[in-house]
């Protein structure tokens, strides 16, 4: 694994409960930052499997600790204006500074775009989209403010690259990623803000046991529609892990890609090069 060098750097890690923040977080940790770990903490009324719990918030900051760093856990939900904006303040009461925005939070939900309701969309929108764009507005206020720089890096989708039948609401906020990032990264550039996306394909993480389990057959369908030229449902040859976009995450945050603002990275197992 690469080594980065985040000491004396305050990590924003939202949706750190469980799943890939909780290793964003702790990656960020093991490379010497301290982190703010954000999670709703709470379900949501159209996710019909369990989001982060405050235990499981708690556990991540305890692996923050264990590496060296300080935790500061906020529970709060990406969607609303006041509670992102409470949070940012309290992350700098705390640390007086933010250095990197990890937007991770997001939900998965299916349904095919002529059945889908409307408080489905809603909430996807809200959480996968605006859930985005109001701590990158809050923490990117700060970074305009400090005029020293900041690394935001936002989680889109394959399905942010192209288009997934059965989740047209989850693609069109996942597109809706990379706009933001493109603009950010431009609004930003003058501040020396490098803002990224990054673009998984499926992963096992709660959320995907979760849309297993409540979807069943049709979910993993359309997963190995996701495959690339390597299966990744194929153990044999080797599943996209955590891992895998933990380090995306973690160069991307570093100087070692200082001159990298306004892409979508793929990491796809060559998916998004079929
Ligand atoms: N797992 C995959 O296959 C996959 C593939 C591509 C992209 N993604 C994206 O990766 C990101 C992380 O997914 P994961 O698989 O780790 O999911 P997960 O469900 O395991 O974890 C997501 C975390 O985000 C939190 N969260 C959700 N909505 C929130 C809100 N409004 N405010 C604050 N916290 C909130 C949840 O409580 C949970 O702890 C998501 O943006 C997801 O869309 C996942």
């Amino acid at each position: 694994m690469p080594e980065y060098d985040f000491s004396g750097k305050v990590a924003f890690v939202t949706g750190a409960a469980h799943g890939q923040g909780r290793l964003h977080a702790h990656h960020y940790a093991k490379h010497g930052a301290d982190v703010v770990c954000l999670d709703i903490g709470e379900n949501m009324e159209s996710v019909p499997y369990d989001l982060g719990t405050p235990e499981e918030l708690d556990e991540t900051a305890s692996l923050v600790e264990d590496e060296g760093g300080e935790a500061l856990t906020v529970q709060a939900d990406t969607r609303d204006e006041a509670q992102v904006e409470a949070a940012v303040e309290k992350a700098l009461d705390e640390f007086g500074r933010i250095d990197i925005l990890a937007n991770n939070a997001g939900i998965a939900t299916f349904s095919e775009l002529v059945k889908l309701d409307e408080a489905m969309w809603d909430e996807m929108l809200d959480t996968n989209l605006k859930g985005v764009w109001l701590p990158s507005k809050h923490v990117g206020k700060h970074f305009v403010d400090r005029g020293d720089g900041g690394k935001i890096v936002s989680t889109s989708s394959t399905a942010g690259l192209v288009g997934t039948p059965g989740a047209g609401h989850y693609t069109a906020a996942k597109h809706g990623v990379i706009g933001l990032t493109k603009t950010l990264a431009l609004e930003l550039a003058e501040y020396d803000v490098n803002v990224n996306a990054v673009c998984p394909t499926a992963i096992m993480t709660p959320m995907v046991e979760g849309v297993i389990e409540a979807y069943g057959e049709e979910a993993l369908a359309r997963g190995a529609e996701l495959s690339g030229p390597f299966n990744i449902f194929d153990p044999e040859e080797g599943v996209i892990e955590e891992v895998d976009i933990t380090e995306a995450y973690m160069w991307l945050s570093s100087d070692a890609a200082r001159y990298v603002t306004g892409i979508a990275l793929p990491v796809d197992a060559g998916f998004s090069a079929k």
